[in-house]
């Protein structure tokens, strides 16, 4: 068994004060950072849905070690930890593309957007956990995109850019469909992802050889 089942004392409405306080947390990390502020407003049209769980092999993997916070980080990543036994996980990749320990220490979730536990059409807003030493390949998406850190570390590539190790706090914005790709070594990450522009619901997709 990957994880404990989540606890069946917990009702719909549990879940939902789950998904609201993890909201708020981003909210909070949202509003006390200017770089997220200038890169898109905080979405005000959200609405909760109601999303059958996802459980992927990473989500055991992140629950044992999420990778060191910051003190404005702590709350977003425990707020995190407190919901990810109920959403909706998604691994986009195939192990023909990413290889099965990828597939086993990988996994994200989309906490607000066109498909996510809140819904809105204005921004996508993903959380993202990668295991140590993984190398996410090169890949790319139409949306612009800025990367928070919420905990642990990792060294960012991006075609056109020197690598740049970064660690809780620390934010990096792509371009619209400039390959970029990650490498962690002796610890994991965690992240809050923003994407703005066209092409919001797209997956990211592996760049051509
Ligand atoms: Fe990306």
């Amino acid at each position: 068994m990957l994880i404990d089942a989540p606890s069946p004392l917990l009702d719909a409405n549990d879940i939902r004060a789950l998904f609201d306080l993890a909201l708020l947390a981003a909210r909070d990390w949202h509003a006390t950072c200017p770089v997220q502020q200038g890169f898109a407003p905080w979405p005000e049209d959200l609405v909760y849905v109601s999303r059958e769980a996802v459980q992927i092999p990473g989500l055991a993997h992140m629950v044992h070690d999420p990778g060191a916070a910051s003190e404005a980080s702590r709350a977003l990543r425990d707020a995190i930890l407190a919901v990810a036994p109920f959403a909706e996980w998604r691994l986009t990749y195939t192990e023909d593309e990413v290889g099965a320990d990828f597939l086993q220490r990988f996994g994200w979730f989309e906490l607000a957007g066109p498909e996510g536990h809140f819904l809105t059409d204005h921004a996508r807003i993903t959380v993202g956990f990668w295991g140590a030493n993984l190398y996410y390949p090169r890949h790319q998406h139409e949306p612009e995109e800025l990367y928070t850190i919420v905990s642990g570390k990792a060294l960012f590539h991006a075609d056109g850019e020197e690598d740049q190790a970064l660690g809780a706090g620390a934010t990096r914005i792509h371009a619209a469909n400039q390959p970029h790709a990650m490498t962690t070594s002796d610890s994991p990450i965690l992240t809050l992802v923003y994407w703005r522009g066209a092409g919001l619901a797209d997956p990211p997709r592996l760049t051509a050889a």
